[in-house]
């Protein structure tokens, strides 16, 4: 889909349908929305005081213009209250404004950028918002669907500014907007895939792709190297699948400057989560071709960074197979050892998500990486605390997880901290290695925290939990069912947030 900025007067503009906007309890419209009233003759405000348009966020009322103005509809759709106005507003009612129009056929709109100047709202950010709300909500996932080219899709969309000073800041803003959302929908697309697609091998050729594309150095780490490396955690994974697995590596080299740092993303990269041979039921076995989000994540972030190009380094990693069962598959109470020398008895097979993470960190620690961020799908236990709202925050610097919780903050994607006590630690002791991969069902999502945060040693090292949030039952804003994309806008927004350019 194709995005236009232009300088004009959208009253006078010609399109299949103008939007306009009007927020809650209005009942004389101003700016764009007063001008195209006054050109059809008083009609927006008849409905205004008709109650027929109150403004309610995502309310939506379409016009016919009978030819008073060169545009064949207009759509009026309502901002909501202004003083709950905010982003995460401007991309919901882009969102329901596009599906709206895709829904009835048309294929080419017209917009004014909404809500810029409101409260804190500039108009780059706006624009952004607008954008992000359009490409985000318009996602569909449907190239196994044979009759994909015969539903109506959107084309274009032209942003109509009256106020030529503007113009700059909102081409930024839709720039922006754009690579941001490519990236929420590579994601998307990732984890939506079948596992008998999106392999370990597939996920390397499409990182290989992003890299090669966006100038980034890329390596991809074999079994063999795996082995000559040590990770035997991985591998102890791995070993049930003939899915050969990957250790995918991507640089992005923005600031060159002496003394630089490296962070390090993280994403736990599961193909397919069978359990192994602590084997799931078939209920808990749906959906665990979406067990490599963390992955998609960190791989999808960094195709926007690239884009971005904040002054900063970043490594990612993704440790990637399938946690599969055959006759080789590892068996609950074997123990093996990781990269980082620690031993790990495998209580049960299918906590295999801090397995590969274990030796991952090993990994980036190995390569400089001074602070990390790990995402995974790893408990289910998250979806008992927190139900699909928000994303769960763990970690061993408050900083570094502020860092990450104020950038959630400004993209709208939600996130809550635990707690992470000594005390949880005892649950995985083990009595013939250093730990177990396991600590019991009391606090499940803690004790899989810290078993991974065993292997950060000193580095800063934040842990987020996805799995009751990379995926949605339902179509809620600019989010349809199916993968969300979570939490690349976050991960994206901590590092412009950390460029050095923003200092
Ligand atoms: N991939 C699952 C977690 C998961 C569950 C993700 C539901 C998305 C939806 C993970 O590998 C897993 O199986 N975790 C176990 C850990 C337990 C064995 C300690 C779990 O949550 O049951
Ligand atoms: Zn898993
Ligand atoms: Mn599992």
């Amino acid at each position: 889909m194709e995005i236009t900025v232009g300088v004009g007067n959208i009253v006078e503009h010609k399109s299949k349908a103008i939007v306009v906007n009007l927020f809650e309890g209005v009942t004389n419209p101003g700016g764009s929305t007063g001008a195209v009233d006054k050109s059809l003759n008083g009609a927006i405000s008849l409905l205004i005081k008709d109650k027929e348009i109150k403004g309610k966020l995502n309310e939506i009322t379409l016009v016919h213009t009978l030819g008073k103005i060169d545009s064949d509809r207009v759509v009026v759709v309502g901002l909501g209250k202004q003083p709950e106005f905010d982003t995460e507003s401007i991309r919901k009612v882009s969102a329901t404004v596009a599906r709206y129009l895709q829904r009835i056929g048309i294929s080419e709109f017209s917009s004014i950028v909404h809500g810029a100047g409101i409260g804190q709202i500039d108009e780059k950010d706006a624009a952004q918002a607008m954008v992000e709300g359009t490409l985000q909500g318009l996602y569909r996932f449907d190239k196994y669907k044979s009759d994909r080219d015969k539903k109506p899709s959107i084309k274009r969309l032209n942003i109509v500014e009256l106020d030529k000073t503007k113009i700059q800041n909102i081409q930024q803003g839709v720039k922006t907007g754009t690579i941001i959302s490519d990236a929420v929908n590579l994601c998307r697309d990732l984890v939506n895939e079948p596992a008998n697609k999106m392999t370990p091998t597939r996920l390397a050729e499409v990182a290989l792709e992003v890299a090669v594309q966006n100038g980034m150095d890329i390596s991809v780490l074999d079994k063999a190297e795996m082995k000559k490396l040590g990770m035997g955690a991985i591998l102890g994974v791995a070993q049930g699948s003939d899915e050969e697995p990957k250790l995918i590596v991507i640089n992005y080299n923005g600031d060159n400057s002496e003394g630089s740092q490296t962070i390090g993303f993280l994403g736990k990269g599961i193909t397919f989560d069978t359990g192994g041979l602590d084997l799931k039921n078939a209920a808990g076995m749906r959906g665990m071709n979406g067990d490599m989000a963390g992955g998609a994540a960190v791989l999808a972030a960094v195709q926007a960074i690239a884009r971005l190009k904040p002054s900063l380094n970043l490594m990612i990693v993704i440790p990637a197979t399938e946690n599969g069962i055959d006759g080789k598959a590892q068996r609950p109470g074997d123990v093996v050892k990781t990269m980082s020398g620690k031993t790990i008895e495998i209580d049960n097979t299918d906590a295999e998500g801090r397995l590969v993470l274990a030796d991952a960190l090993s990994y980036v620690q190995s390569q400089g990486v001074s602070r990390i961020v790990d995402v995974a799908t790893l408990t289910g236990a998250i979806s008992t605390s927190l139900g699909n709202v928000r994303m769960g925050v763990f970690g061993n610097d408050q900083n570094w997880i502020d860092a990450f919780i104020s950038s959630s903050e400004k993209v709208g994607e939600k996130a809550w901290q635990f707690p992470m006590d000594e005390e949880y630690k005892k649950q995985y002791k083990s009595d013939i290695a250093d730990i177990k991969n396991t600590g019991g069902r009391n606090g499940g999502s803690i004790t899989g925290a810290q078993i991974i945060g065993e292997f950060a040693g000193d580095t800063s090292w934040v842990h987020i939990d996805i799995a009751g949030v990379s995926r949605s039952e339902s179509l809620t804003g600019y989010t349809p069912k199916g993968a969300t994309g979570v939490p690349v806008r976050t991960l994206v927004q901590m590092a412009m947030a950390l460029s050095n350019d923003s200092n």
